[in-house]
C-alpha cells in the first residue's frame, strides 16, 4: 500500500494526528508528508498517555524509522519550524529526519502582521483565522511575489524578492490600514538568520517522493485543515487559503494522481468548527456545551473553543465525493456515551426544499437547516472496547447507520485519544 492520504472530512480537528500516528505505527512507513497549510494546524497524538501536538511538522516526526517531509505546497514559517523542533527536543523526543522542499513558500513575520490587521479590518465579517499569516503567504504565492525556501540561499535574490513583496503591501499597510511600513532590511535579516540551520534539510521533495514510490516504499500524506475549509470546495470565504482535499496532495507534493492508492477521510462522530462561517448542525444549547466539554473541544493551536453540533451525513457524502475517499476513520464515538438519543443530519431543508446532497451555492448552504434522524444512545463507557462486537448494540447500530449514509466504508472507529483506543472495522 505505497501511497496513503489521510485528510479531514469536516472542518478540521477530526483526529488526523491520531489517524496518521496509528497508520505509521501499525505498519512500516518510510515517509510522512505534509503537502498543504502551515502552522495553522494542530494535530494531537497520544502515546502511552503522553500527549504531543504538532503544527507545521508532520506527525511522523515522532515515528521512529520514518522520514518527515514538508513538501512544496506547505507555507513554512522558519521561526515556527525551529520553535516546534526545539520544543520536542526539550521534551526528550527523538526527532526523525526532516526534509523541506526548496519550492515551499516562506512565511515571514509580516505575513502574520498582515493576517491580523486584515482580520481586524473585516470587523464582524472576519474569517476567524489563526493569525499565523497563512492567507497572506498563499496570497503572495498566487500573486507571484512570494518568497520560496530556495530564495533564502542567495542574499541578492532574497533582497530583490522581499522588495517586490513589500512594494505594494507597504502602500496598502500605510494608506489603507494606517500602519507603519515594513522595512526590507529587517525582513531580509530575519530570514537570513535561519539559513544555516535550514540548509541541510532542503531538497527536491518531489523527486525524493517519486523515487521512493518507484522503489515500492510507503508514503503517508498527512492532511491538514479539512475538506470544508478548502479554498475551492469548502465554505468560501470562510476557509483556509490552500487545498486540503485529496487533489491538493498531488499539487502540494509533486506526485501524479495515479500514484495514490488510498484516501482515508477522518470524521468525528459529531461535528466541530473553529472560526466563523456556516455550520448547519451547530448547537447553541446544553447539548452543544456538553459535546464541547466531554469532547475537550478546544483548539490545539489557538486555544479557541470549538463550535459543536451533530454528525452531518451531507458533509460526509460531499467529502467522500470531492476526495474520492476509499475509507473513513470515524473518531470520538466515545464522546457520545452519555446521550439517550442522538440526532444525525441526513439531509438539509433549504427554503422549503429538501437537499440530499450539498446545495450548489453558498447562499443556499447558509440557509440550510438539518433534517434529523434519531438514534438510541448506549449509555455506557465504550473507551475500553477493542472490537466491533464488544460495542453495545446501539453503538453498533449508530456506526453502521453512519457508514451506510456517508458514502465510503469505515476503516476504523476511535473510542478514545490513545493509539490503542481504536476498533478496526474493515482491514485496509
Ligand atoms: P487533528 O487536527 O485532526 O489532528 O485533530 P486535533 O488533534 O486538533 O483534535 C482531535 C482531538 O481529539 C485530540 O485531542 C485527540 O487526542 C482527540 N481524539 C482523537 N481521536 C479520538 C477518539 O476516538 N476519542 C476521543 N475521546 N478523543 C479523540
Ligand atoms: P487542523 O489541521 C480547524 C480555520 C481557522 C479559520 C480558517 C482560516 O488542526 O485540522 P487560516 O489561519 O488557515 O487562514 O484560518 O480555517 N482553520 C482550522 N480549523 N483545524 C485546523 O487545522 C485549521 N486550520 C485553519 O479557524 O476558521
Ligand atoms: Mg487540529
Amino acid at each position: 500500500m505505497p501511497a496513503i492520504v489521510v485528510l479531514g472530512a469536516q472542518w478540521g480537528d477530526e483526529g488526523k494526528g491520531k489517524a496518521t500516528d496509528l497508520l505509521a505505527t501499525s505498519q512500516p512507513i518510510d515517509f510522512v508528508v505534509r503537502t498543504s497549510g502551515g502552522h495553522n494546524a494542530g494535530h494531537t497524538i497520544v502515546v502511552n498517555g503522553e500527549k504531543y501536538a504538532t503544527h507545521l511538522l508532520p506527525s511522523g516526526i515522532l515515528t521512529p524509522g520514518a522520514t518527515s517531509v514538508i513538501a512544496n505546497g506547505v507555507v513554512v514559517s522558519p521561526e515556527a519550524l525551529f520553535a516546534e523542533l526545539d520544543g520536542l527536543v526539550e521534551r526528550g523526543v527523538e526527532i526523525a529526519p526532516l526534509v523541506v522542499s526548496a519550492n515551499a513558500h516562506v512565511i515571514a513575520s509580516y505575513h502574520s502582521t498582515v493576517d491580523k490587521v486584515t482580520e481586524r479590518f473585516l470587523g464582524k465579517n472576519q474569517i476567524g483565522t489563526t493569525g499565523r499569516g497563512i492567507g497572506p503567504a498563499y496570497g503572495d504565492k498566487v500573486n507571484r511575489v512570494g518568497i520560496r525556501v530556495a530564495d533564502l540561499f542567495d542574499e541578492g535574490i532574497l533582497r530583490e524578492k522581499v522588495e517586490a513583496a513589500l512594494d505594494v503591501r507597504n502602500q496598502v499597510l500605510a494608506k489603507v490600514y494606517n500602519r507603519r511600513a515594513i522595512a526590507v532590511d529587517a525582513v531580509v535579516e530575519e530570514l537570513l538568520s535561519y539559513v544555516d540551520r535550514l540548509r541541510p534539510m532542503v531538497a527536491d521533495t518531489s523527486l525524493l517522493l517519486n523515487d521512493a514510490l518507484d522503489d515500492g516504499r510507503t508514503v503517508l500524506f498527512e492532511g491538514a485543515q479539512a475538506t470544508m475549509l478548502d479554498v475551492d470546495h469548502g465554505t468560501y470565504p470562510f476557509v483556509t487559503s490552500s487545498n486540503p482535499v485529496a487533489g491538493g496532495v498531488c499539487v502540494g507534493a509533486g506526485i501524479g494522481p495515479t500514484r495514490i492508492d488510498r484516501v482515508i477521510g477522518v470524521i468525528k462522530a459529531y461535528t466541530t468548527r473553529v472560526g466563523s462561517g456556516p455550520f448547519p448542525t451547530e448547537l447553541f444549547d446544553e447539548d452543544g456545551q456538553n459535546l464541547q466539554r466531554i469532547g475537550g473541544e478546544i483548539g490545539v493551536s489557538t486555544g479557541r473553543t470549538r463550535r459543536c453540533g451533530w454528525y452531518d451525513a451531507v458533509v460526509a457524502r460531499y467529502a467522500s465525493r470531492v476526495n474520492g475517499l476509499t475509507e473513513f476513520f470515524l473518531t470520538k464515538l466515545d464522546v457520545l456515551d452519555s446521550w439517550e438519543r442522538i440526532p444525525v443530519c441526513v439531509a438539509y431543508e433549504v427554503d422549503g426544499v429538501r437537499h440530499d446532497e450539498m446545495p450548489m451555492t453558498q447562499t443556499e448552504f447558509h440557509h440550510a437547516t438539518p433534517v434529523y434522524e434519531y438514534f438510541d444512545g448506549w449509555g455506557e463507557d465504550i473507551s475500553g472496547c477493542r472490537s466491533f462486537e464488544e460495542l453495545p448494540k446501539n453503538a453498533q447500530v449508530y456506526v453502521k447507520a453512519l457508514e451506510e449514509m456517508s458514502g465510503a466504508p469505515f476503516w476504523a472507529v476511535g473510542v478514545g485519544p490513545g493509539r490503542e483506543q481504536t476498533i478496526v472495522v474493515n482491514d485496509l
